[in-house]
């Protein structure tokens, strides 16, 4: 199984250019899926060793043969970063990281094995979990959800503007039981002109149901503010995002932590300002990087890629931020 993992890590080299101005330390890769950033950080930086997670018992796998070569450098640990203070308490020994990464979305290793269901390429059962220890697959997303859910589902997360009609067939074709038929579903209930362009006419409703299945962006909220827990002085929080709605949530969450949504919900007419948190970090990125031409020429599934980094601040002001926000601190 091992061998057959395979992901070109995406953004590697602006990933380690990022963290290179960071203290030496702990970099907790919160996907690590096949180690790819890992490795690359490992080599790059002989002062830090690596707490890696993943949700996906195969990824684990992967990871810890890749990343033995680095000895006790690397610890490879099956968990979710939306547990991450607990994680790190457990296995990086309380220690705050100087580097945390967490690169969304799935691996090519979950899209090309057909037997985990994620792709409209394959025919097999829909499952789309990336923990299959989870109850909850695309089985059951695509035949017991509300029609308007699903449509939802399928318009918010696949941004799908045909999201009713194809819901509207899905529960038409009730049970539905293979990635294959699903294919055959939604692009039969696409418009013709519609389906003779762009990706394949699942692509978008395949997306939004492996979204769903694994909570992606509810859980993407959740390990941004663990996160924020467990990070050092001057360290540096980065994620490479795949999705405008996750890209917006980071965006958001980063401004939020530097003070500068300071505007946001403020009627303008309001005479005295409410009080605000300083600010707890620097956003070191104002517009998200994008992956260079050649690295999209190469690496086609990097090209939705959007990276985004904030520091966090080594002195922080207000000390009620401080202990609110950062309460693994020592004083
Ligand atoms: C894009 S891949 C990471 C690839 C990795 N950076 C590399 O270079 O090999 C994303 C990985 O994140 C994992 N993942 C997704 N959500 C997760 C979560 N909430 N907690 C832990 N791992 C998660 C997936 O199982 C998948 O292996």
């Amino acid at each position: 199984m091992v061998e057959e993992f395979s992901h070109l890590p995406v953004m590697a080299r602006e990933v380690v250019e990022l963290l290179s101005a960071m203290p030496g330390g702990l970099i907790i890769d919160c996907t690590v899926g096949g180690g790819g950033h890992s490795a690359v950080l490992l080599d790059a930086r002989p002062d830090v060793h690596v707490l890696g997670l993943d949700r996906d018992v195969d990824a684990v796998e992967a990871a810890r043969s890749r990343l033995a070569r680095f000895g006790d450098r690397a610890k490879v640990v099956h968990g979710r970063f939306e547990q991450l203070g607990r994680l790190v308490e457990q296995h990086g020994e309380g220690e705050m990281a100087m580097g945390i990464l967490m690169d969304l979305g799935v691996s090519s290793a979950q899209l090309d094995r057909p037997e985990r269901g994620f792709s409209y390429r394959f025919d097999a059962p829909l499952d789309m979990r990336m923990d299959s220890k989870q109850l909850l697959t695309a089985t059951d997303v695509v035949n017991d959800y509300e029609e308007s859910d699903l449509a939802t589902v399928i318009s918010q997360y696949g941004e799908e503007r045909f999201a009713r009609r194809i819901a509207h067939a899905i529960v038409g074709a009730r049970p539905v039981r293979t990635t294959r038929e699903l294919a055959e579903i939604v692009r039969d209930a696409i418009p013709a002109a519609t389906r003779r362009r762009g990706p394949h006419p699942a692509r978008r409703t395949f997306q939004a149901i492996r979204m769903e299945v694994n909570r992606e962006l509810p859980n993407l909220a959740d390990g941004l503010d663990e996160s924020v827990h467990v990070i050092g002085p001057r360290g540096r929080v980065l994620v490479l995002a795949y999705h405008s709605l996750e890209d917006r949530m980071v965006k958001e969450t980063f401004a939020r932590w530097a003070g500068d949504d300071a505007d946001r919900d403020v009627p303008a007419k309001l005479p005295v300002l409410p009080s605000r948190p300083h600010g707890l970090a620097r956003v070191l990125t104002r517009k998200p990087m994008r992956p260079s031409a050649a690295e999209v020429a190469a690496n086609p599934r990097a090209e939705s890629a959007r990276l985004r980094a904030v520091e966090r601040l080594s002195d922080v002001p207000g000390s009620e931020v401080a202990d609110t926000d950062f309460p693994n601190d020592v004083a």
